[in-house]
């Protein structure tokens, strides 16, 4: 709320700028994801601009005082390249001595292994109805990457609907080096959004706002 100019980099359906410009944010804010479906819903709102686009292909040059990436978005970005290429651009994005704030969950944590058909939970869809879903994941490979798949139930279908992707666990150590190499100093790190320590051997979250 503070920051003036705000970017929100995989906004999904935008809910982050929703709540801040509701709650009377009054600068600018901008949302970037490249998945038609999320942006869509997004753009249901005129809270902010947003924009149909990777990390990587973010336009803007000195514009933000903030890019967050939350909901561990971060985790989309399957190899180095990728993330390399998506932190340029963020770092350019911003003006000189901006800020970027992201999460993504600890590999020493292995979160991946509670993503079984037995931790189910539910969810509500804008119609009102209720979704069971789970999902299954696979070992990570050589470079982080759990194949992790989401099974939907609900009324809608006769039989669960299955969404397939990847999400890559990135070492803290290894994150700080990519940060480094894309002009970022790491300024700050929590375990949780709310600013509990970061412990390497028990948080779930690494959390870090870095100095562009
Ligand atoms: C789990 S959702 C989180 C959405 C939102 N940040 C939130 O917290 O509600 C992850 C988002 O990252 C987006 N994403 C995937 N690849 C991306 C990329 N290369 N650059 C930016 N966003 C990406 C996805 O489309 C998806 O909307």
């Amino acid at each position: 709320m503070a920051a003036e100019r705000v970017l929100d980099v995989g906004c999904g359906t935008g809910t982050l700028l929703r709540r801040a410009r509701s709650e009377g944010h009054t600068g600018r804010l901008a949302g970037l994801d490249p998945d038609p479906a999320m942006l869509d819903q997004a753009r249901g709102s005129d809270a902010a601009e947003w924009l149909l686009a990777t990390a990587a292909a973010a336009p803007w040059d000195g514009e933000f005082d903030l890019a967050v990436m939350g909901g561990n978005a971060f985790q989309f970005l399957l190899d180095d390249a990728a993330v390399h290429d998506s932190l340029v651009a963020v770092r350019r994005a911003l003006a000189g001595g901006g800020r970027f704030a992201f999460d993504t969950r600890n590999p020493v944590c292995r979160e991946w292994r509670d993503w079984n058909p037995d931790h189910p939970y539910e969810v509500t869809d804008p119609a009102g109805a209720r979704l069971r879903v789970h999902h299954e994941a696979s070992e990570p490979d050589e470079h982080g990457v759990v194949a992790v798949s989401t099974v939907f139930a609900g009324p809608h279908w006769d039989r669960p609907l299955t969404a397939s992707g990847a999400l890559r666990f990135t070492p803290v150590e290894r994150l700080d080096g990519l940060l480094a190499a894309a002009g970022f100093t790491v300024e700050e790190r929590y375990g949780t959004w709310a600013k509990d320590a970061f412990r390497e051997g028990e948080s779930r979250s690494i959390i870090t706002i870095a100095r562009a």
